[in-house]
């Protein structure tokens, strides 16, 4: 089987790549480095055999173009699509770059794996396209209104997957990560994700941050899960499993102010003067939802999904890595 990864030099993407090379399947990869870097396919790299690595393909292109998408789908059977431009507060402050990357490159991907023939499209969804819908846990077919441009980034991707299914027989199937945590996950720049963010600053020594009161709620999903579940959507059999969207989660409610205390803690074994840390509190974030937790019943039961790390198995693994790399 041959896969396609695009944003393969990011977080999600890279660990795809890890996963599948170990498997021994041939992969091409395509990125723009815009925000993933190519030392994390160094490091994929120096975590496969020399053998494995020469099943990888790179190329430097961007989604927004046709023809980088046309001769990255080339002779491929499984597209895992990551490529994106990822951030609430990012696509606030520039919604034309996250609509030209988000909506118009994912667009450009449909089409180029429409034309190859791809035979299945697997896609990152997220679970910012549940928006202000009040329901806890989030069941799959009740979304609310979006709240910021990345949202309905994700919502006009779902919207698109479904009727290339319908009008070209496609076989997509969406994935809704919630907050997905794990090594390789960038901790720098204004935009960086919560715990690569906490975690490289609390092994710095710098101050950490909570927007609002620390009780606004996710369900951190570990990056194990996610490839996972692209795995299982990339090769089931199940007729009935494709053309759906389904929550990629653990299914557990963890606070902003929990989540702090537990990486906290992870890290004092390493950093003993962590003990007295504290975080200092700010002003709500545009665009954050308060809650956010998954129903995962519909992945568990189409896909056979079942995750192997729950917050505080995945932190360690994560807080490990950070120490080494942070
Ligand atoms: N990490 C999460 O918690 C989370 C949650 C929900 C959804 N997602 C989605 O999962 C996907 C992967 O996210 P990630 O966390 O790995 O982010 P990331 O920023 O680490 O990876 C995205 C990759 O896509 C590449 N890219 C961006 N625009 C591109 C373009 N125009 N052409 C080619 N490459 C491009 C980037 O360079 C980067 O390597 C994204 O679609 C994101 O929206 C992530």
């Amino acid at each position: 089987m041959k896969y396609l990864i695009t944003g393969v030099a990011g977080f999600i993407g890279s660990n795809l790549l890890e996963t599948l090379l170990k498997q021994n399947q041939t992969v091409v990869g395509l990125d723009n480095f815009s925000t993933g870097h190519q030392k994390n396919l160094v490091e994929v790299q120096s975590l496969v055999t020399a053998e494995q690595w020469q099943r990888f393909r790179f190329i430097k292109g961007d989604i927004r173009d046709l023809a980088a998408c046309k001769q990255a789908c080339d002779g491929v059977d499984v597209v895992l699509h990551q490529a994106a431009l990822g951030s609430v507060p990012r696509s606030i402050e520039d919604p034309i770059t996250a609509n030209a990357n988000n909506i118009d490159g994912f667009l450009n991907m449909l089409v180029a794996a429409r034309d190859a023939k791809v035979k299945r499209f697997v896609y990152a969804a997220s679970s910012s396209t549940y928006g202000d819908h009040p329901d806890l846990p989030k069941e799959e077919d009740k979304i609310g209104r979006p709240l910021s441009p990345y949202a309905v980034t994700k919502v006009v991707n779902e919207l698109y997957a479904d009727v290339f299914a319908k009008t070209y027989g496609m076989e997509c199937i969406g994935l809704r990560y919630f907050n997905v945590f794990g090594r390789r996950q960038d901790p720098d720049g204004a935009y960086a994700a919560v715990i690569p963010k906490w975690t490289a600053a609390l092994i710095k020594g710098e101050p950490v941050y909570i927007n609002g009161d620390g009780e606004t709620s996710r369900d951190f999903c570990y990056i194990d899960n996610a490839v996972q579940a692209n795995l299982l959507a990339a090769t089931t059999n199940n007729p009935d499993a494709v053309n759906q969207v389904y929550n990629v989660a653990v299914g557990d409610r963890t606070t902003l102010n929990e989540l702090y205390g537990e990486i906290q803690q992870q890290l004092l074994s390493r950093y003993p003067h962590l003990e007295d840390a504290r975080p200092t509190y700010r002003d709500f974030r545009p665009g954050d939802v308060r809650h956010s937790l998954a129903d995962i019943s519909k992945a568990a039961n189409f896909l056979g999904y079942a995750p192997t790390h729950r917050l505080r198995e995945g932190l360690t693994e994560a807080v490990d890595w950070y120490s080494q790399n942070a």
